[in-house]
């Protein structure tokens, strides 16, 4: 059976590291798992609760609304306000998706299609170079260094450089993997290039409360006229240690340029309590 753009992945690296770590032990060795991110710490125990909770009530055990249930969809929209001071209509700006990964997927085949491309940092986390091949576009790739300071001019010089024209930049700040952080002067820059020259900026917010010594990561949404074309996946994973499984939302701004007939979904119940370790607080 053949598939279809199947063959013009690049290889995943994960896949290829959990392989290599199974021979490693089959033969024998004593192999450390790296490979993964995964949180090495518990959900909170409220979450846990809640999710049994939610699991013995057999209501929870329908279809749920597209969009996400609306009390979840307000509780993130307080979320931004309060550690943001973004403010978000829960009724047209905020989608619950289950995952960022899934989140993030989905919103290319809507934003993108054959022969269309889509500006990645590289090295990057690999569904934000697989999204887009999925959808059926081109990605560009534009070095991103760590404690790169230039990365604005390698974006806009990379944007010059492409052929045809990005439609959309994604970014991702905490960096994974490099680590590499930004400040809101430069997200405010990419806003504003952004609508300069019409692209939709997809920030993948999926380590935003990952920030120590003081540091606050900035969520795009921060800039000014960022409604107008950024789109912004945040992530329960790495904050509540809640990967897999119907517990994660994206938040967003529906008014990209071209407004996106989004289908997320896929949540039952989750009370969206946030747990007392933000280490961003600390
Ligand atoms: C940059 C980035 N985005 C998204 C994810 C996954 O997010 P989610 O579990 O919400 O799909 C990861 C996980 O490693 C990640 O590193």
């Amino acid at each position: 059976m053949e598939f279809r753009r199947i063959d013009s992945l690049p290889p995943y690296a994960l896949g290829i590291i959990d392989a290599l770590k199974k021979e490693g032990r089959r033969a024998g060795r004593d192999v450390i798992d790296l490979a993964f991110g995964n949180p090495d710490l518990a959900s909170p125990e409220v979450a846990v609760d809640k999710l049994v909770e939610a699991a013995r009530n057999a209501r929870n055990h329908r279809y749920s609304l597209s969009r996400g249930i609306p009390k979840l969809r307000e509780a993130f929209a307080n979320l931004y306000q309060r550690r943001w001071g973004v403010s978000l209509d829960p009724e047209t700006e905020v989608i619950n998706t289950i995952g960022a990964k899934e989140g993030f997927s989905h919103l290319m085949w809507v934003l993108l299609q054959p022969g269309d491309a889509a500006l990645v940092p590289s090295p990057s986390y690999p569904i934000h170079i697989w999204g887009p091949l999925f959808a059926g576009g081109d990605v560009r790739e534009m070095p991103l260094r760590r404690f790169d300071d230039d990365f604005f001019d390698t974006l806009v010089e990379a944007y010059e450089y492409s052929w045809p024209k990005p439609r959309v930049v994604v970014l991702s700040f905490p960096h994974n993997p490099t680590t590499t952080c930004v400040d809101l002067d430069f997200m405010q820059r990419v806003v504003d290039f952004a609508r300069e020259r019409e692209v939709v900026v997809v920030h993948d917010f999926a380590y935003a409360d990952l920030g120590f010594d003081g540091y606050h990561p900035p969520s795009i949404l921060q800039a000014e006229g960022a409604k107008e074309v950024a789109v912004e996946l945040y992530s329960l994973t790495k904050s509540y240690s809640r990967p897999r499984g119907p517990r994660r939302w994206r938040s967003s701004s529906t008014r990209s340029p071209s407004p996106t007939p989004w289908r997320g979904g896929g949540w039952r119940s989750w009370p969206a309590t946030p747990r007392s370790w933000r280490p961003w607080r600390s």
